[in-house]
């Protein structure tokens, strides 16, 4: 088996899904450590702002597509270590749950081994990855991870609960929802369970797995401290943003006839696959291996809101501290 190496502060990583909300912040910590990144990215074009983020020359972009054998080799060429956070939400086009996450996965990490130059890779995975599941998407990742593991059995596999922080698609998405509308759907009456979990502490728990070769290979669970219900987050939510919304109830079959028409609009609110999803708590599990192997403590969910939530406030300000 391939052993996992210290890395050098100047060694090579090549990130895919380096543009999207996770990879962005992986991408700020790890250049901020001095490491060399590449991005692979399907429109370079669209990322070149990502350099910012590091000294001249530190940030490079390159164009791969995760679905393409030849783009994802080229992109590894040279590095010494590698992740994917590539991920859907829902299915487009060529863009489909398995070529996407379960064959794209797969490849990135064949392509890695075959490098035989990378020893050290972090694929980010989701909290509810299971081949049993009905929805496509958690099928998708436990397939990945399958892949993953047998291409590479010293990777990290990183499975989040919902992931929130600056920039996020959940609170950001909500917020904007909470300006417009009177009122704010709890499907299935909002009790399904979730961990959410600091995008930072994601960052951190990507960094000490791909540099610290003494971190033990294997599946890590990661969840923020606080358990709450999707009717506690819009709460939450609603509180910090100092807005009054109604919370309307809506059972799982009327959100079954507006997500079968809705996964029909180019970037879907909600989908049927999704409805599946909400149907299970999004929990670290009791025998996972989490924050706490790798010795990190993770941030509470309320001393995160009020650093990014604020523009969505009455008043658009940033409360002062204290
Ligand atoms: N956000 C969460 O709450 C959460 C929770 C659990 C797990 N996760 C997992 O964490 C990972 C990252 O999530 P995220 O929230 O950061 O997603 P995101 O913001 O939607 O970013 C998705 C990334 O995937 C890339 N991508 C999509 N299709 C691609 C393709 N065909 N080839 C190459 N790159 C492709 C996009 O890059 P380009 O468009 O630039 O090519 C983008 O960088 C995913 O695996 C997701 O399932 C996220």
């Amino acid at each position: 088996m391939a052993q996992k190496l210290a890395l050098q502060k100047n060694a090579r990583i090549t990130i895919f899904g380096g543009t999207g909300f996770i990879g962005r912040h992986i991408v700020r910590r790890l250049a901020k450590a001095g490491y060399q990144i590449r991005v692979a990215t399907r429109r370079p074009n669209e990322a070149l702002h990502l350099k910012t983020g590091g000294k001249p020359g530190q940030i490079e972009i390159v164009q791969a597509n995760i679905r393409d054998d030849a783009s994802v080799a080229a992109a590894l060429e040279g590095a010494d270590a590698a992740i994917n956070a590539v991920g859907i939400l829902f299915e487009s086009g060529k863009q489909k749950f398995a070529t996407v996450q379960a064959q794209g996965g797969e490849r990135v990490a064949k392509a890695a081994a075959a490098t035989k130059t990378i020893k050290n890779f972090v694929h980010i995975s989701a909290i509810g990855a299971d081949a049993q599941s009905a929805s496509l998407y958690a099928q998708s990742k436990a397939a990945a991870e399958y892949g993953v593991l047998e291409a590479m059995p010293s990777a990290h596999i990183l499975r989040p609960s919902i992931v929130v922080g600056p920039e996020d698609d959940f609170f950001n998405r909500f917020a904007g929802l909470a300006l417009v509308a009177p009122a704010l759907p709890l499907i299935g009456g909002g009790t399904t369970r979730y961990q959410p979990v600091s995008v930072f502490d994601v960052a951190a728990a990507v960094d000490i797995c791909l540099t610290d070769p003494r971190t033990p290979s294997g599946v890590y669970e990661l969840g923020g401290p606080d358990v709450l219900t999707f009717k506690q987050l819009m709460e939450l939510l609603l509180a910090e943003i100092g807005r009054q919304r109604l919370l309307v109830p809506m059972p799982f079959f009327a959100a079954r006839l507006i997500a079968s028409v809705a996964q029909f609009m180019p970037k879907p609110l909600l989908t049927p696959d999704q409805l599946i999803l909400l149907k299970s708590d999004n929990l670290v599990g009791d025998e996972a291996h989490g924050f706490a192997e790798l010795g990190l403590r993770p941030t509470p969910i309320a001393a995160l809101l009020p650093d990014y939530l604020w523009r969505f406030r009455p008043s658009g300000k940033k409360p002062a501290k204290g």
